[in-house]
Formats: C-alpha cells, structure tokens, sequence
C-alpha cells in the first residue's frame, strides 16, 4: 500500500464530499425552504451563509485540483515507468480522454460553486437564480463522480463475487506480470480477477483468449493480450 496515494485519495474523496453534500443541502433543503420567507429576511440568510460557507467552497476546489492533479501525475508516471501494455494503455482505454472530460467538467462546476457564494456584479446572474444553477452545478458533479468511477475501474478491474462470499480479492496481477499477493491462495484470485472485464484483458497472460477485447487501434507492436 502507498501512503501518499491513499492521503491523496482521502483527501479528494472527503472533499468531494464536502462540496457535494453542500450542493444537495442548498438545493433540496435550504433553497426551497427560504423560498417561503420573506425576500428581507431571505437575503440576510443568505449572506449570513454565504460569509460562512465560502472557506469551505474554496478549500474544497483547491484540495480537490492539487489532491486531483497529484494523483494523475503519479499514476501517469506509473504507467510510463511500468511500461503497461506496451506504453499504449493510456490510448487503448482512452483514460486522458476521461481524464480531460471530467476536468472540464470539473472547472465549470468549480465556476458555479464559487459564483453561488461570490458577490461579484458579473456573477449576480447565477444567484438570481440559485435554485436552477445548484441543478447544474449537481448535474456537473455527478457526471464527474461516474467519470472518475470509471476511470478507476480500468485499472483496478471489477470488484468479484468470491466463492467464500463478497468481496475484492486480496492480490492481483500488475501490468508489469508482477503478482502482489497478500494470501496463500493469490495466484487464483489473480487470475479470476480480471477475467471478464475490457481492463482486465490488459492483465490477463498471453494466450488466455479474449482477443475482441484488443481494440483495433492498437498497434501491431503491441503484445497480443
Ligand atoms: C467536482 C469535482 C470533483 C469531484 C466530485 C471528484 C470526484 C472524484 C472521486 C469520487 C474520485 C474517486 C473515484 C474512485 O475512487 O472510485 C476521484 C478520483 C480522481 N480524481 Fe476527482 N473529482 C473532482 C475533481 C477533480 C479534478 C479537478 C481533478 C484533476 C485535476 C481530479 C482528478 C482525479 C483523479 C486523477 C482521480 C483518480 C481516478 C483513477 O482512479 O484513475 N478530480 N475524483
């Protein structure tokens, strides 16, 4: 286990909660429920909130883009360094092509986040209608959280219903052919681990069938999966 990626992954994780369940709070609870009140009154509570949930918006988006920006650099080094794939997995399971995906994504929901607690002239327009903005600005962080969900999962495969019960097996073959095993039993579980999914095919040994899960752009270097 690596310290830093799992500081990291906590990090991240934690914050994305905090921004998130933010958003579903303001959205389903506090919005509608000031909408019952006087627009005075309305508007002294939302700046009473606003002053004091502000620290939490901008120190969510900055662990979110370090912790976020961290993690790939270090998992990208790793695929190079490791040679995964033959040096061509980042195209075969088009992880930058996600990765670029959600950071967009990511950087408009970040806009909307800080303009629903700004105070800026040129950001009025958002707070004029919070409970519209506080949709999409959900919307983006969902489709974020599926995003990165996914990306995960190309590199660490499916989870595995085990014969002894539920649950992720404890060892599993790298790209490298290197096998971590934390068990007596871990060649078999490295080796059912990935059989079925488009990842897996990755992992799997030479031979082991499941050509249709090579995707046809893959150059002809490249080692038969
Ligand atoms: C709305 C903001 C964001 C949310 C809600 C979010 C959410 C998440 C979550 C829940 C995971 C963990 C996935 C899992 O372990 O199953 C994750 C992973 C990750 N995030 Fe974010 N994230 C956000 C912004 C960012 C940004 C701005 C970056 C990059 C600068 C970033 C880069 C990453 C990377 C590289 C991973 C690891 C994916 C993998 O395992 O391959 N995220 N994110």
């Amino acid at each position: 286990m690596d310290p830093t990626l799992l500081l990291l992954r906590w990090a991240h994780i934690l914050a994305a909660i905090v921004a998130m369940g933010g958003l579903v709070f303001a959205r389903f609870g506090l919005v509608p429920a000031l909408a019952e009140i006087d627009t005075a009154t309305r508007d002294k509570i939302h700046e009473a909130i606003r002053r004091r949930w502000l620290p939490w918006v901008i120190g969510a988006i900055t662990v979110l883009l370090a912790s976020g920006l961290a993690n790939f650099l270090l998992f990208n080094g790793r695929v190079k360094a490791e040679g995964w794939s033959g040096g061509f997995w980042m195209r075969q399971t088009s992880y930058h092509a996600l990765f670029g995906a959600k950071f967009l994504l990511a950087m408009v929901a970040f806009y909307f986040a800080s303009a629903l607690v700004g105070r800026g002239q040129g950001t009025q327009w958002v707070r004029n209608d919070r409970a519209k903005w506080l949709s999409v600005t959900l919307g983006l962080s969902l489709a974020v959280v599926l995003l990165s969900g996914w990306m995960r999962q190309l590199h660490t495969g499916p989870n595995q219903i085990e014969s002894s019960g539920v649950g992720m097996p404890s060892s599993s073959r790298r790209a490298d052919g290197e096998l971590s095993r934390d068990g007596d039993d871990g060649v078999e579980q490295a080796q059912d681990r990935y059989r079925d999914g488009r990842a897996g095919a990755l992992f799997r040994e030479p031979g082991a069938g499941d050509s249709e899960t090579v995707p046809a752009t893959v150059p002809a270097t490249v080692p038969a999966q």
